[in-house]
């Protein structure tokens, strides 16, 4: 192991990824484990400590998720999270019962006193509002253990023994509800595990780009891209690892932004690597012709885009690897190797079967978002392509509303550059997490000069959420607005009105297609 290593043990929480994030965040590499990998396997990782995340049980369920007692003679110190916490009091000797209604059961924000000797609060404010989330109460605490916090429903918020090295919370402090939660983890991993801090994307560039010249020695590399973040980041390390022997296949099917696509050539053009453009956006809209249905839209776009990059991989002939820009909550969301739940993510459906290559790199396995745009950064992509929005693989074929034609998309691309450009003028671009202009199918009628017009209706739709599962939408200023609907109708022909979208998901979905 290159770097220092924390193991997170997942017992079913819902958090477990944020807790994965939060300790990334402050620089300490880790893990997260189900809690079924045998303790061999996490003494093999040689971590500098362990947590224990939440979970939806309460430890005395006959099917609750048990820690092996073993881990805890590993001499490894322990964060337990909630259930995690609840644990770790099981298994050394404590007693854990349902709470009684209304007493010691909390859920939401609660007001809470830290005492700050404990290492786990060095340094912060004796009370603060702490994110609550357990049905169960520890009646006893195991020896050796005092408590250290406490709220006014509950007297053990937190419990340790600071000897060796066990620590238990009732709230997660992986939660931004959390008032300096993000300063516990820290100070766990700092103050009780000894933390040096050593998991930096620049070491991470170093040792892959090692790793993969190990890997695939002289053989030949083969990419789809599709100017998304993860396949230009996964391109960009293996340009850097292989030079020459990668092949980028970039399908372009006509359906990007204004200029996205020449912006996409244009990041890989300080490496010496076979960059293939395939344009293919006339064959898209040939296929698209007529189509309405989006469902339809979206089946025809995948089949087609596979066809595409099937005929290029062809032309090259035989390949050893192909490249996958898999990121690690895929991974994660996979059932964490458990074998019988893993199913694999292509980020371009379906393209192993088509394509004759003798094993699969993903070089992204085990980076979160945040740490693919730095690495991103690193290998020195320019920053409109690291810290791009997220954009469907149908691209703007699902934002142009009933049937798909190089007029609308013209259209469509003008007053979305537009709306895109007056975010970024106001400073607005990190407050909202997608947005985007929609050319609805709708025509209504305006007046523009001395004339009447009969014109189609763009929609702007901005949404903020951190998962995309719900969203809401985002209060933009209205000055903004205003901006944004005065310059698309002027510059943009056939446009008379603008609406924007004031629906959150659900019931809406973020595209509208
Ligand atoms: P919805 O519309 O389902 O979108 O609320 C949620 C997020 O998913 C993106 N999205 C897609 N991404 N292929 C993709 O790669 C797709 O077919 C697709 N459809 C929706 C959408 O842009 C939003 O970020």
């Amino acid at each position: 192991m290159e770097h220092q290593n924390i193991v997170v043990l997942d017992f079913g929480g819902q958090y477990n990824q944020l807790i994965a994030r939060r300790v990334r965040e402050c620089g300490v590499y880790c893990e997260v484990k189900p809690y079924t990998t045998p303790v061999d396997e996490i003494r093999a990782m040689n971590p500098i400590g362990m947590i224990f995340t939440g979970g939806p049980n309460s430890v005395y369920d006959p099917a609750a998720p048990q820690a092996d007692p073993e881990l805890f003679q590993l001499g490894v110190p322990v964060l337990g999270i909630c259930y995690g916490c609840q644990l770790l009091a099981h298994n050394l000797g404590g007693r854990v019962i349902a709470a009684a209604e209304d007493t010691a059961r909390e859920y939401g924000k609660t007001e809470t006193f830290f005492d700050t000797s404990c290492k786990l609060f060095k340094g912060l404010p004796e009370t603060g509002v702490s994110w609550m989330s357990h049905g169960d109460y520890m009646e006893k605490v195991p020896e050796g253990f005092r408590l250290y916090a406490h709220s006014a429903a509950c007297p053990n918020v937190a419990i340790a023994d600071e000897e060796r090295g066990f620590y238990g919370v009732q709230f997660h402090p992986e939660v931004n509800h959390t008032e300096h939660g993000s300063d516990m983890i820290r100070n766990f991993l700092y103050q009780v595990c000894g933390a040096k801090g050593d998991w930096t994307m620049g070491d991470y560039k170093k040792n892959a780009i090692r790793q993969i010249r190990e890997k695939v020695g002289g053989g030949k590399v083969l990419l789809a891209l599709s100017g998304g973040v993860d396949s230009s980041v996964a391109a960009a390390l293996l340009a850097e690892a292989v030079g020459k022997q990668l092949t980028c296949v970039f399908v372009d099917h006509g359906l990007m932004r204004l200029n996205e696509g020449d912006e996409v050539e244009a990041a890989f053009a300080k490496w010496d690597i076979q960059f293939i453009r395939a344009n293919a956006g006339e064959r898209f809209l040939n296929q698209l012709a007529g189509v309405t249905e989006p469902e339809q839209k979206r089946k025809i776009i995948g089949e087609e885009f596979i066809r595409v990059f099937e005929a290029e991989a062809k032309k090259i002939g035989q390949v050893d690897y192909l490249v996958q820009g898999t990121i690690y909550p895929d991974v994660i969301e996979s059932g964490l190797g458990s074998a019988a739940v893993i199913k694999s993510h292509h980020n371009v459906g379906g393209l192993p079967d088509y394509v004759d290559f003798k094993e699969i790199i993903e070089p992204l396995r085990m980076l979160f978002k945040d740490e693919v745009r730095q690495l991103g950064r690193e290998l020195g992509l320019p920053e409109y392509l690291v810290s791009r929005q997220p954009f469907p693989g149908p691209g703007l074929a699902i934002r142009c509303l009933g049937e798909v034609t190089g007029d609308k998309l013209d259209l469509l691309r003008q007053a979305d550059f537009i709306f895109r450009d007056e975010i970024a003028k106001a400073g607005l671009e990190h407050t909202m997490d997608q947005y985007f202009a929609v050319l609805t199918n709708m025509r209504s009628v305006g007046v523009q000069g001395d004339g009447r017009t009969y014109d189609y209706t763009v929609v702007l739709r901005s949404v903020t959420t951190s998962d995309f599962m719900t969203a809401d939408w985002t209060r933009i200023p209205y000055d903004v607005l205003d901006r944004v609907s005065v310059r698309i109708v002027n510059e943009v022909p056939h446009v008379n009105r603008i609406a924007y979208d004031i629906t959150s998901k659900p019931p809406a979905t973020v595209e509208f297609e």
